[in-house]
């Protein structure tokens, strides 16, 4: 059941229904789920399809994405599953809408998964004010945070997520925990319509210090949610303490939250790698 002190949103990061009812079931309780191009790519149905040298065409891909999340929905008909629309480095905006508007209709409780970058910001800009939900992905940067800000102003809270990727931060030597910690900061100046959610978790101490910190959100893997359901589901206790290790502070920037979108520094080199890495799994099962 759930811990009477969890006030964090707590989803699986996943693309395989039968791990989501395992995680509801150990859990007893699942506040929603993350799904990705890799994620579906991993699939088990996908794979085996794939295994038998059956690729899909377009039609067809779309369409089991839209099976596996119609599935995952009504096994969590009150949470919220994120959504990620097809985008590599020459999807324009309106293209990423128009899956974004598609998808967003496949179920009640969607937010869209659009990439931190120029032309998905500039989407997810289109896309509140059509009121849909989006959860801004691949973000490494409290500068992309800051943009996310910006560009979603005016949408009620609830409707707007960014997903910060601390596993992958930590990968390449930086502390990306530290990150959650200074958007979370940066956030207290503004209106509140962002939710923070940590994605890209490798570990319980990451699980842990996000709840910690008060992370609106967080999505974890199968196994870390497995690990945190048989462990009894332990809260962090006041006195807990997250060692970065060896990993290099990321130290926070006084970031003004009153720009316009197209003024923040939105680059970042891992968004970039991400996006290659989705479209080339997605890519992959394709005829
Ligand atoms: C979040 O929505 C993403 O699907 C996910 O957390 C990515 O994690 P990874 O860095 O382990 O691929």
């Amino acid at each position: 059941m759930r811990p009477e002190n969890l006030k964090t949103k707590l989803f699986l990061d996943g693309g395989d229904p039968h791990e989501t009812k395992e995680i509801i079931d150990l859990l007893g309780f699942l506040d929603g789920q993350t799904t990705n191009p890799t994620l579906i790519s991993k699939n088990p149905n996908a794979r085996k399809r794939l295994e038998q040298g059956d690729k899909f065409s377009r039609e067809e891909i779309f369409n089991f994405y839209h099976f596996v999340v119609r599935e995952i929905s009504g096994l969590i008909p009150q949470g919220s599953i994120s959504v990620e629309v097809y985008a590599d480095a020459s999807t324009s905006a309106e293209q990423m809408m128009k899956q974004g508007r598609e998808m967003f209709s496949w179920i009640p409780n969607a937010h869209i998964k659009f990439p931190t970058a120029t032309e998905g910001l500039k989407a997810a800009q289109q896309a509140v004010k059509e009121g849909l939900r989006v959860n801004m992905t691949l973000c490494f940067s409290q500068e992309q945070a800051a943009a996310v800000y910006a560009a979603t102003l005016g949408a009620k809270r609830g409707n707007v997520y960014v997903s910060p990727f601390i596993g992958r931060l930590d990968d390449r030597g930086e502390n990306g925990m530290d990150l959650i910690a200074n958007i979370l900061c940066m956030y207290r100046k503004g209106n509140a319509h962002v939710e923070v959610l940590t994605a890209s978790v490798r570990s319980l101490d990451h699980l842990f210090y996000a709840l910690k910190l008060g992370s609106d959100i967080i999505t974890a893997p199968f196994a870390i949610l497995k690990e945190w359901g048989q462990k009894g589901l332990p809260m962090p206790r006041n006195d807990y303490v997250y060692h970065g290790g060896n990993l290099k502070a990321i130290p926070y920037k006084n970031i003004d939250l009153t720009k316009k979108w197209t003024d923040y520094d939105i680059h970042h080199e891992l968004t970039d790698k991400g996006m290659e890495k989705f479209s080339q799994d997605w890519n992959a099962l394709l005829k």
